[in-house]
């Protein structure tokens, strides 16, 4: 940290306060002079540093306990200022994907030498991801450098979708937290890798689907750390893809079936143990409302998407907790591949399927 606590600032999210500019150059002036600051995007809120400086880059590791091997991503306040981080202008795919920024999208191209390795953990090639977030986009472009950001929490735990999540994670381990409201699609970019001619790899789903990927590049490979838990020795084409992730204290088991079977389980686990349950709005008069978070409508995913990080960490509120339910549809069409995919590694891959059961 270069000062000596956190200052933690109220930012309007449209920008219509009359210090908001102010409070956003205090913010990136710190970034000019190596220190760390959180801000929110559309995604979820990020731990920010110049990723030209590498030691205000170690300091985000230092402040998460992220592993050293996790790459970061870059932002940037135009995708028009990629070239000179890496090699956008000639990219193939890149044109198709523009469209989509700024947005909830990452696109990772090779990498030119100014962007230190500390950034990259010594891949050859570099996340760029452009916010949509009006806070975000202004602090970035008074910043007029890279900003390297990952997800603005402590190593493991869910992400950031609101200021108090940051708060509680970062409060005395960074030097700025930017509070702007929750975040609107609240899960991680969707991260697509575009390098050279090969055909674009889906890395991580997001809030621009698979569907809207393949619309404009045509097919797409899946990264296998998607849908599958990684094998001793596999190699993860996204760092970040093989660690428990998004993870609340108590063990999750994701539970699928007839929505009248997963009820039944759920009010019968509620009776025999301590645990907290996450359902559907529809699920709530058919179960006991004690540890009970509603998490939206089973036909609203985007409801879903904003409300899952922040009911995951809620549950580490709770005491002596046994065990997180979770009511999932098991879709993984449009966002719910997203959602899914968080889920699968918040649960450790623990899938209750009744319908198995039963058979
Ligand atoms: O929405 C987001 O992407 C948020 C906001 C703050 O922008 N950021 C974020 O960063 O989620 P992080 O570090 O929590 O997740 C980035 C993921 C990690 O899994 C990392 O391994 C992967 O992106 N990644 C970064 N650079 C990469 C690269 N060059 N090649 C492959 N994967 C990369
Ligand atoms: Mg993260």
């Amino acid at each position: 940290m270069i000062l000596e606590e956190t200052a933690i600032l109220k930012i309007s999210e449209d920008l219509s306060d009359k210090d908001d500019l102010e409070k956003l150059s205090f913010a990136a002036d710190i970034i000019k002079r190596g220190g760390t600051v959180c801000f929110p995007t559309e995604t979820v809120y990020g731990l920010g540093a110049n990723a030209l400086n590498e030691s205000a880059v170690s300091s985000i590791f230092e402040a998460k306990g992220r592993p050293q091997d996790n790459p970061l991503i870059i932002h940037l306040d135009s995708i028009d200022k990629a070239d000179s981080f890496c090699f956008a202008k000639e990219n193939p795919h890149l044109s198709q994907v523009k469209k989509f920024m700024p947005g909830p999208i990452t696109v990772v191209l090779k990498k030119r030498d100014i962007v230190p390795n500390v950034v990259t953990a010594g891949l050859d090639t570099v996340g760029v991801r452009v916010p949509e977030n009006k806070v975000a986009n202004k602090f970035i472009e008074l910043c007029g450098v890279p900003v390297a950001a990952p997800s603005a929490n402590i190593s493991g735990k869910p992400s950031p979708t609101c200021p108090e999540h940051v708060i509680e994670d970062l409060s005395g381990r960074v030097d700025v937290i930017l509070c702007a409201g929750c975040a609107r699609v609240g899960l991680e970019s969707t991260i697509i890798k575009l390098v050279g001619e090969e055909r674009p790899t889906l890395l991580r789903p997001g809030a621009v689907t698979l569907e809207n990927l393949t619309e404009c590049l045509g097919d797409i490979e899946l990264s296998p750390a998607i849908l599958s838990e990684m094998k001793p020795g596999d190699v993860a084409s996204a760092p970040g893809m093989k660690y428990r992730h998004y993870a609340p204290n108590a063990p999750v088991f994701l539970v699928m079936g007839d929505e009248e079977d997963v009820r039944n389980f759920i009010s019968h686990r509620q009776k025999t143990e301590n645990c907290a349950v996450l359902v559907f709005s529809e699920d709530k008069d058919y179960v006991d409302d004690t540890n009970l978070f509603d998490i939206g409508s089973k036909h609203d995913t985007a409801m879903q998407a904003h409300m899952i990080f922040a009911a995951l960490r809620a549950t580490d509120a709770i005491p002596s907790l046994s065990a997180v339910y979770v009511h999932i549809t098991g879709d993984k069409s449009g966002l719910n591949l997203a959602l899914f995919n968080r889920l699968l590694k918040a649960s450790a891959y623990n899938i209750i399927s009744l319908k198995e059961e039963l058979k």
